[in-house]
């Protein structure tokens, strides 16, 4: 477990050193404001450990790939905040909220293009592999974050619509990190298709626990707001189970819910409905298989072994609490 986190220090100590010019200050404070906020940086490490898969010495190598990968995410975040309205991230005030919208995109948009700086970084060759990746992975992400958002204003939204909303604005990112990782560390094709297979699937798993824990979640630890998805009445896979499980009177109460005013009893309400309705154990049944099928795909390239470090970043995700 402890190299995990030698792994984690050592993209915040990159982070932290990206040389970034002092003006103008409301263009670049937002960028070292939110390097410095931590975050689990699953992403980078996915691509470092997917290196060192093919190349024990590839760890270095990979880092700015690791970079360019975690500075994205970042940018997504910064905006997906904007797009949720979201007033917490990491437990400090989100980008927009600490300063506003404008600066929020300016500032996410320089992260977008730090990023693709540091693919820029590799031999011709290589570069080209990761940005073509890279650029497709990005536009699905864009892809994903316009159907969550355009699913708020749809009742009825099916496992499908969601699963596959859930593996653009999420899983896509975790195989294209790994695939990075891989191409970094010289892997062949079937190689990287695996990983990739591999981080899809943990991607939606990863998705259906951040949703619930944004409801259950203790939001000390997940540093968000507590109940971000019922407020802006997402179409998360809690409610997207809940309306296929509810009898016509408690579709009733949901679509009664959904344009409650008072925040708590909004909450109060949808929390005492999901009960009702087992949500949280038939989401966590789902999640439990993506968590299989990725453990599947981890077997075909890393055969179950303690040691290895993405054997244990795949553990300790499934128990996450933030
Ligand atoms: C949050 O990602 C956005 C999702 C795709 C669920 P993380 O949960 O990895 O956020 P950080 O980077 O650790 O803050
Ligand atoms: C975010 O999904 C996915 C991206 C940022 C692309 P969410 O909106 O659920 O992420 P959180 O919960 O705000 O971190
Ligand atoms: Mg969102
Ligand atoms: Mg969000
Ligand atoms: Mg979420």
């Amino acid at each position: 477990m402890d190299f995990l986190k030698d792994y984690t220090g050592k993209i915040n100590k990159e982070l932290e050193a990206i040389d970034l010019p002092n003006g103008p200050s409301n263009l670049y404070d937002p960028l070292r404001y939110f390097f410095k906020l931590g975050g689990k940086r699953i992403r980078p490490i996915l691509t470092l450990l997917a290196a060192e898969r093919f190349d024990k010495n590839a760890v270095n190598d990979s880092i700015n790939a690791a970079l360019a990968i975690e500075i994205f995410h970042n940018f997504s975040l910064v905006h997906d905040d904007i797009m949720d309205e979201a007033p917490v991230r990491r437990g400090q005030q989100t980008v927009h909220k600490k300063w506003n919208q404008s600066i929020a995109i300016l500032s996410g948009d320089v992260m977008l293009v730090k990023a693709y700086e540091y693919l820029n970084s590799y031999s011709p060759e290589i570069a080209k592999q990761l940005i073509k990746i890279f650029s497709k992975t990005a536009v699905e992400v864009c892809e994903g974050q316009q159907m969550d958002m355009d699913f708020e204003k749809i009742s009825k939204v099916t496992q499908e619509d969601y699963l596959k909303m859930i593996t653009l604005k999420t899983s896509v990112l975790l195989g294209c990190a790994l695939q990075m990782g891989a191409i970094v560390g010289g892997g062949d094709v079937q190689g990287q298709t695996d990983l990739y297979a591999y981080g899809l699937n943990m991607g939606i798993a990863f998705q259906i626990q951040d949703d619930l824990l944004d409801l259950y979640g203790d939001p000390k630890l997940v540093g968000k707001q507590v109940g971000g998805d019922v407020i802006a009445n997402k179409n998360t896979l809690l409610m997207v189970i809940a309306k296929e499980s509810a009898n016509e009177n408690q579709l009733k109460k949901l679509e009664k819910l959904s344009t409650e005013t008072n925040i708590d009893r909004k909450i109060k309400g949808i929390i005492a409905l999901f009960k009702t309705l087992k949500v949280q154990e038939k989401c966590q049944e789902l999640m439990g298989d993506f968590y299989n099928k990725a453990e599947y795909y981890l077997n075909k390239i890393d055969v179950n072994d303690s040691e290895s470090g993405l054997w244990l970043l795949t553990k300790q995700l499934q128990k996450r609490s933030y």
